[in-house]
């Protein structure tokens, strides 16, 4: 099975939790759109659904191949948002916003009843952080934030770059207008102090550490799909 086929596995489990009637977040990414278009076909065959997408990039995909969408201004409370993840540790801790969407991903997620996550075997991990954490920033006193995450990061005894993320020549910016540093730190033994941590510089728009907020994680491998529950 290739990378793709896993994603479309992941996907497919998904689409067993969607009932008639749902207000649906659809997450953002290569594994989401996998979802979103299985989703399309079930709603050319009379699926009803609403969805609420966390990207410009999701809501394109959604409006091309007809899956009927709704602000999260018109449906602020959702069922169910099904969406990837960059890393999954046992504990359902997720880093997210690879695709640089990870703040409407967070709030849409955290309008929803349940979270699903969807991701292939490579996504779990023992220990956060292999995978750069994404910390979404403002661009008023870029450097002033990079510094304060900087020290904040040498406080929790985490070490590694923290690059400004870029697209062609410009830095890279978010649907939100903000940036983002990717910071390499290798290993996040406490995701939760980072987490709060981050929160509290004021330059930090939110960051990609999804900690209590997945309900479970269809993991598709090899030997098809199986559920990642909280331990
Ligand atoms: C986007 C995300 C994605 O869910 C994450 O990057 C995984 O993407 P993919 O399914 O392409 O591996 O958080 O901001």
């Amino acid at each position: 099975m290739d990378a793709r086929q896993m994603k479309i596995k992941a996907a497919e489990a998904a689409l067993s939790h969607v009932e008639d009637g749902m207000r649906l977040g659809i997450g953002t990414g290569s594994t989401a759109e996998e979802f979103v278009r299985l989703l399309a076909e079930k709603v050319a065959d009379g699926l009803q659904v609403q969805g609420v997408p966390t990207s410009e990039r999701t809501a394109r995909l959604c409006l091309d191949i007809g899956v009927p969408l709704k602000s999260l201004d018109e449906l602020p409370e959702l069922d169910l948002t099904i969406d990837g993840a960059d890393e999954v540790d046992a504990d359902l801790r997720l880093i997210k916003g690879g695709g640089g969407a990870l703040l409407r991903e967070k709030i849409v997620a955290a309008a929803s009843s349940r979270m699903i996550v969807i991701a292939d075997e490579t996504k779990v991990v023992d220990t956060l952080g292999a995978f750069p954490l994404p910390i979404e920033v403002n661009p008023f006193g870029l450097l002033a934030t990079r510094i304060a995450v900087e020290k904040l990061a040498a406080r929790l005894g985490l070490s590694g770059e923290i690059k400004l993320r870029q697209a062609a020549e410009d830095a890279f910016t978010t649907d939100g207008g903000h940036h983002i540093l990717d910071a390499s730190f290798g290993r996040i033994p406490d995701a939760e102090a980072l987490a709060i941590q981050l929160n509290s510089i004021p330059g930090v728009v939110e960051h990609g550490l999804f900690i209590n907020i997945a309900s479970f994680a269809i993991i598709a491998g090899e030997a098809g799909a199986r559920t990642l529950k909280a331990k």
